[in-house]
């Protein structure tokens, strides 16, 4: 070894130790006749002080050093007289019998610190710079720890890992597939791995209960933050289970990394189901860190209005056309001023949300009750509104009113605003959930068929079967998503293992025989022999982990992640290839696009 500690492990316990430490150059500071280097590794910074009467040839050699040298200093540890606080190794200095340059830098193109100037797509460009920032990389090893107590958690569970191939035909999780063209076979493609989805219910097909694999997954969708073209899953399915099984398992292995990683106990998961969550929070992934339900005004407004001689037309019309007036408090904020309230309402009128107003009500500390629509409702009107939300003094009240879906979207949307704003989502504190009973299907807003929430072999919720003819859009699947702070982690579901019922699937999905057999045959074929009932999910790591690391965007928590667009801006892919290359995969890309 070049090192005998690393640069983040001294401490006053060492005083005196002979050390070899080696590094990076973070910073060199010149007084004269000492010389502070300060050195850093993915452990820490320690200082260096050189001391040009003691030690001439160590101090010859650290005035010639630059940012991101690399170098190794031999010498003793000493209490520093005047010792640095803000970091672990603060209280010490090694004073070097030896200092030597093991490689130079070039200038870097940004500061390799915290508080960087890099932007991020140049940071992006020189991510092994980047990495080096300890923000950056302390998120790396945040993963690997989370990975590490996943997998105990796992094996202690008798779960098997396994790996399936990254070479495969389509999978059904309905983004589009990234294609691979065959030399061998051309104009045939494999289609990279959306999910390991089918290959883990043939392993259970085969015997293999209890599967697990961290693994790389691939989906050319539009990209946001917490969106990337490949990504990881920590993919699980188990035989001989029920839907209770999968979640008091998954639960427990929340638990267990949260209490390993954070030393947090985490209470026990609150369930609610898909409707109650669209209803209450107008979303599907709730961020309980703070109640702030959505209440249905129809009614109460409905009362009002009758007795009206002017009334308000915009809740009439959309009480007429069986449309929602909802309201949600946001406490204590009574003093929120003209603009703030102007802001909420650009928000929600933002043309991606399309809120035609927002109506506020004011609950003045006085008990005062002060409205943006105080034209056309009397105080006592307000009054109920305020006490249908639980409103009081020194509160506010925010009503949407529009066609029902569209409105309780974007009353969710400003839950979450109104939260923010609040400060009442900190990082740090934690919300964990299931949302069960999701919908079989939806109606495809495009062309108005039935098609699948999740993926086709879903099984029905066992009390709903009777509705799969009748009323297939009323039918619940068995499936269930675990909610973190409002970001959707894990999701699964109970599969169909009997034929009979994956063929009444499949007919409600309009699928003929022969797309059946060309999407799914194999899969289908392999049911026939003995397909034990089963079920699992998939958590989305990255995800996961830049929740626990308190980020925003999971590119963080990724060693080379692409920028929005899909690009690796590092190694400058994707790139156009040669015409030889594409004609030796039967590709004609050029040709094509002329
Ligand atoms: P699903 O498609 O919901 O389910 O994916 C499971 C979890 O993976 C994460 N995730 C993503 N993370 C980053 N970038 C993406 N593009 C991305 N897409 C999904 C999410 C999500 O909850 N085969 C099923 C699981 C199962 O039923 O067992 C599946 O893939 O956190």
């Amino acid at each position: 070894m070049l090192r005998t500690h690393t640069c983040g492990e001294l401490n006053a316990s060492f005083d005196g130790h002979e050390v070899t430490l080696c590094g990076w150059v973070q910073t060199t500071r010149d007084f004269g006749k000492f010389i502070f280097v300060d050195v850093r590794d993915r452990f820490g910074i320690t200082q260096i002080a050189v001391d040009a009467e003691s030690n001439p040839e160590a101090y010859a050699i650290a005035r010639q050093l630059g940012r991101e040298f690399v170098v190794q200093a031999k010498g003793q540890v000493k209490r520093r007289s005047n010792p640095n606080p803000n970091i672990p190794t603060g209280e010490v200095e090694v004073i070097p019998q030896s200092l030597s340059i093991l490689n130079t830098s070039e200038v870097p193109p940004f500061k390799i610190e915290n508080e960087t100037d890099g932007l991020e797509e140049l940071r992006m460009q020189y991510r092994y710079l980047d990495i080096r920032r300890p923000a950056i990389a302390s998120n790396l090893v945040l993963r690997a720890q989370m990975v590490k107590a996943v997998r105990e958690y796992l094996d202690a569970n008798g779960f098997l890992e396994i790996e399936t191939p990254n070479l495969i035909k389509s999978t059904p999780e309905g983004a589009r597939d990234f294609l691979v063209p065959s030399r061998l076979q051309p104009g045939s493609f494999y289609a990279l791995p959306q999910s390991p989805q089918i290959l883990k219910q043939l392993l259970m097909v085969a015997g293999m209960d209890r599967y697990y694999q961290i693994v790389k997954c691939y989906r050319d969708e539009d990209f946001r933050g917490d969106r990337q073209p490949e990504f990881t899953q920590i993919d699980c399915e188990m035989s001989f289970v029920e839907q209770e099984d999968i979640l008091q398992m998954f639960e427990g292995m929340t638990k267990s990394v949260f209490k390993k990683i954070g030393n947090i106990d985490l209470p026990d998961f609150r369930r609610i189901t898909y409707r109650e969550a669209i209803e209450k929070y107008g979303t599907d992934k709730p961020d309980l860190r703070f109640e702030m339900e959505m209440v249905d005004l129809s009614g109460v407004i409905h009362e009002q209005l009758s007795v009206k001689t002017e009334p308000f037309v915009v809740f009439k019309k959309v009480l007429e056309s069986k449309g929602l007036v909802t309201a949600i408090k946001a406490p204590k904020a009574s003093g929120w001023t003209r603009k703030d309230l102007d802001s909420l309402t650009d928000f929600v009128k933002a043309p991606h949300r399309g809120a035609t107003g927002l109506i506020w009500v004011r609950y003045a500390e006085d008990g005062t009750l002060k409205s943006s629509v105080d034209k056309f409702f009397s105080e006592e009107d307000l009054k109920e509104w305020a006490r249908a939300v639980q409103a009081e003094p020194g509160d506010m009240a925010f009503l949407l009113a529009g066609e029902v879906a569209q409105t309780r979207k974007v009353a969710g949307d400003l839950r979450l605003e109104l939260g923010t704003r609040l400060g009442l989502r900190q990082a740090g504190k934690w919300s964990l959930l299931w949302v069960v009973d999701f919908p079989m299907f939806e109606t495809d807003p495009e062309t108005g068929e039935l098609i699948f929430v999740h993926h086709p072999f879903v099984s029905p919720h066992p009390e709903d079967i009777h509705l799969l003819d009748s009323r297939p859009e009323q039918a619940r699947a068995l499936c269930y998503d675990m909610v973190m702070n409002g970001n959707e982690i894990v999701s699964g579901s109970v599969r169909i293992h009997r034929k009979d019922v994956q063929d009444k699937i499949f007919g409600i999905l309009g699928l003929s025989e022969e797309e059946k057999q060309n999407k799914f045959g194999f899969l289908l074929n392999a049911f026939k022999y003995g397909a034990p009932p089963h079920a699992g999910c998939a958590f989305g790591l990255d995800r996961w982990v830049m929740l626990m690391a308190g980020g925003e965007s999971i590119r963080d928590v990724i060693a080379f992640p692409k920028n929005s667009s899909g690009r690796d801006l590092m190694m400058d892919a994707p790139a156009p290839v040669p015409d030889k290359a594409l004609a030796e995969v039967g590709v004609q890309v050029r040709a094509a696009l002329s």
